[in-house]
């Protein structure tokens, strides 16, 4: 068995986590190293790590042991550079069970500074920030709060954690399980505490499917914004494995556009990796049904319409969207197109650039300020949007 089937098989019957897992590895492995490269040390704090779910004996399917990894490849990698990033971890879990596997699991690793914690996230703010201050003014602090439903981490409750400068967060929001639930009474007061203001019930009222899910994706995203005064904020859609269904959106916050490029980058892979996975497991169901063996891959067979919707979606509404916005600011910054753009899931910049391209070749947009002798727009160098068009 090769590297990546062995992986594969760690995740059968939860392709979900192994999107969640491939995220947070491939954006801590990018993370780790430019953050590294300026900053002596990084305090990762996991606020709900499990171990949760494994199959691994080694652990390797734990999102803490996944992100150790990953920082000790970049610290080997800063090493030959004659750096020396110094790894700092707290990790916290509430279940006694598992805690006692992930204290285990800090014991035994010799070569980086690694608290566990047995309590709950909301019980820990004081001791996290406590520790985040411990490293210093040149710790870079990465947050990751990866619940199981919606509770435990109240705006009100995570807002010293967003509030962290400098610091980055990643939250898993359970939009399958939040969907389910949200408009419902008896829930009422904890979805408000989640969204940190009753005011989403309003941005809901009157929406179905898919244009409620993303209302209330949209909400939190901006409270999250707002709570922690950030630049940017994007998120990655996580599908059901075997159904045409949201399971749940990995929201990402920074005030670094560097770090939103690595992110959405790692995003547009991860769908990828997301896709071939799903094509995995409904073949598998498939040849459960039917007791047979399919007699062409999962690839060929798979049926990507549930994708392919999403993706037209998001590019159509942002496609419009960035057209609105420009014909109403008449000229804007490429860079700030940039950043409203890419908010949304499964739109990358080529797209952007692409639009823009079509609009000046109709006539409808002038682009100033590219740079003499560059073809493909980029962020950070003056570009101008100037639209021209009526319509
Ligand atoms: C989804 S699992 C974490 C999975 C892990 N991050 C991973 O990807 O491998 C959530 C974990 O949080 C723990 N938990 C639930 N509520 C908590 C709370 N309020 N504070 C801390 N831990 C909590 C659960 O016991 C469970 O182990």
């Amino acid at each position: 068995m090769d590297d990546h089937s062995q992986r594969g098989a760690l995740y059968e019957g939860r392709e979900q986590t192994l999107v969640k897992h491939f995220i947070l590895r491939k954006y801590l492995e990018r993370f780790a190293y430019k953050v590294g490269s300026k900053w002596t040390s990084i305090t990762y704090v996991d606020c709900f790590s499990g171990p949760w779910n494994l199959k691994s004996e080694k652990l390797e399917d734990s999102s803490f042991a996944i992100a150790l990894v990953e920082l000790r490849k970049a610290r080997a990698t800063l090493k030959k550079r004659g750096r020396d990033l110094q790894i700092r971890c707290f990790f916290i879990e509430r279940n006694r069970k598992a805690f006692a596997r992930l204290e285990e699991f800090a014991h035994s690793t010799q070569d980086a500074l690694v608290v566990p914690r047995n309590s709950t996230l909301e019980d820990s703010i004081p001791s996290i920030l406590e520790f985040v201050h411990q490293g210093g003014s040149d710790s870079f602090p990465f947050i990751f709060i990866d619940p199981t439903g919606w509770t435990g981490f109240a705006m009100d409750t995570i807002r010293p954690l967003l509030q962290l400068r400098p610091g980055e967060v990643l939250i898993n929001f359970m939009t399958g399980h939040i969907e389910r639930f949200v408009t419902l009474e008896e829930t009422r007061e904890s979805f408000q505490a989640l969204f940190g203001s009753g005011d989403f019930l309003d941005e809901l009222r009157g929406k179905q499917a898919q244009d409620r899910q993303d209302a209330a994706i949209g909400f939190y995203m901006r409270s999250l914004q707002k709570a922690g005064d950030f630049k940017y904020v994007c998120c990655a859609m996580v599908l059901h494995p075997e159904r045409a269904r949201t399971h749940f959106h990995l929201i990402y916050a920074t005030r670094n556009p560097a770090g939103v490029e690595v992110f959405k980058e790692i995003e547009r892979l991860a769908m990828a990796a997301m896709e071939k996975a799903r094509a995995e497991a409904q073949q598998r169901k498939r040849e459960r049904a039917s007791g047979q063996d399919e007699l062409f891959t999962s690839e060929v067979l798979h049926d990507s319409t549930h994708y392919e919707s999403l993706r037209e979606r998001y590019l159509s509404l942002c496609r419009e969207f960035t057209r609105t916005w420009l014909k109403k600011q008449k000229r804007a910054r490429y860079d700030d197109a940039w950043a409203r753009v890419l908010r949304a899931p499964m739109v990358w910049e080529q797209d952007l650039r692409k639009w823009l391209k079509t609009w000046e070749a109709e006539g409808l947009l002038e682009i100033e300020g590219r740079p003499p002798g560059t073809r493909v727009l980029n962020r950070e160098q003056g570009i101008q949007l100037v639209w021209k068009g009526q319509g």
